[in-house]
């Protein structure tokens, strides 16, 4: 068995060093630590020498999950947002992610939204961000994983990968359907799963696409596109790939309802429980928002209403759900996984807790370190 470091001592250097640096970088602006943990874990995933470094120092796997027929080998993934551009991605799963879900991208590069536009709330652990699908594009995401080797069901990246899509800004509401069918003809072959992105409130009007008549419509294209390309390729083995749709927090239980419902008659895969949201909800009196922080919130102050909805969603379809929102702690993960989510995934909670939260969830589930 691999001899792991200690894991009190990966959390005492991320409390003591790791955090405090990261927050510091670029003078506190949160953009800036971000792009230095992908490059950083870009670099260390470029070598299997370095590969091994890191899986020597974070390295920890819970127990094997099977959902919409993939294995996964833990029960906590990295959540979309993340890494965009699948920048690092032959480093994740050597940190303990059972999966990555790149992207959000979109059917065209795009910048997002004028800089700043994320923001930490420090003493109500959160994030408030309006990035607004900054990326690539799908073609050139496409051409990276291609580049790295990574086609579906090959785990080359040492975990299954997903991609997230949604909606390029400039293309109108009504012509999003073909956006999303462009991005999934690009990556359909080369990653696990799709998880179909309507739910991120910094791309106006997207959100409107979870109503049952327009969710309907693309969830269906989506799911039809994924079985001719199926059809079509030398993976049909394989099948259709799965499609994952992705829902925000802030929806009425009727509007889950009816969005479940659809999911299930269009033949989605499953459904990954929640995005940000937009209320301003379990802040600390410190971190009372100005109005300049427009956009979604992340973090502890979602730990609640993410935990609601996915027990609301799990006791309302038979659809394996991903659970994802305000993961801060190994306890919260057991809750959304004690709700009936067959995975968790985390992004607020890996910036505030370093990758011994991911340690400690794949503990949580029973424990088998890697050998
Ligand atoms: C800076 C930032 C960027 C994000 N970008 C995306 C995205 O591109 N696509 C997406 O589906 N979710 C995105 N999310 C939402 C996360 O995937 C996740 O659903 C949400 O943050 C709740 O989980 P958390 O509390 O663990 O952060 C983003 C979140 C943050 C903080």
């Amino acid at each position: 068995m691999a001899a792991h470091l200690p894991g009190a001592l990966v959390d005492a250097a991320y409390d003591a060093v790791g955090r405090p640096v990261l927050f510091r970088l670029g003078g506190g602006d949160p953009e800036v630590a971000h792009e230095t943990t992908l490059d950083w874990l870009a670099w260390w995933g470029r070598t299997p020498a370095r590969r091994a470094i890191l899986e020597l120092a974070f390295g920890s796997q819970g127990r094997p999950v099977d959902v919409a027929g993939i294995r996964f080998a833990g029960p906590v993934g990295l959540a979309a947002g993340m890494d965009k551009d699948a920048r690092a991605l032959m480093a994740w799963a050597r940190l303990g992610f059972s999966h990555v879900e790149f992207g959000t991208v979109t059917g065209r590069p795009q910048p997002g939204n004028p800089q700043p536009r994320m923001y930490r709330l420090k003493d109500s652990h959160g994030v408030i961000n309006r990035m607004g699908f900054n990326n690539a594009g799908s073609a050139a995401i496409a051409a990276r994983l291609e580049l790295a080797g990574i086609r579906r069901g090959n785990l080359a990246a040492g975990m299954p990968v997903g991609v997230s899509i949604g909606k390029t800004k400039v293309v109108p509401l009504a012509d999003a359907v073909e956006d999303y069918l462009s991005s999934l003809r690009r990556l359909v072959h080369l990653v696990d799963y799709l998880a179909v992105n309507v739910s991120s409130p910094n791309t106006p009007g997207l959100r409107s696409l979870q109503g049952a008549e327009e969710l309907s419509g693309l969830v269906r294209s989506l799911v039809a596109e994924a079985a001719v390309q199926a059809e079509e390729s030398a993976q049909s083995a394989l099948g259709p790939v799965p499609v994952f749709v992705k829902i925000a927090p802030d929806l009425e239980w009727s509007a889950i309802d009816e969005a479940l419902e659809v999911c299930e008659a269009a033949g989605a895969a499953g459904v990954i429980a929640t995005n940000t949201t937009l209320t301003r909800d379990g802040l600390a009196p410190q971190d009372r928002p100005t109005g300049a922080q427009a956009g979604g919130l992340s973090g502890a102050p979602l730990t609640a209403r993410a935990l609601d909805v996915v027990s609301y969603v799990t006791r309302h379809t038979s659809l394996p759900v991903i659970g994802v929102g305000g993961i801060m702690t190994a306890d919260d993960a057991r809750a959304m996984l004690q709700a009936g989510a067959a995975l968790v995934q985390l992004f607020t909670g890996f910036i505030y807790r370093g990758p011994g939260l991911v340690r400690d969830i794949n503990a949580l589930s029973g424990l088998t370190e890697r050998d």
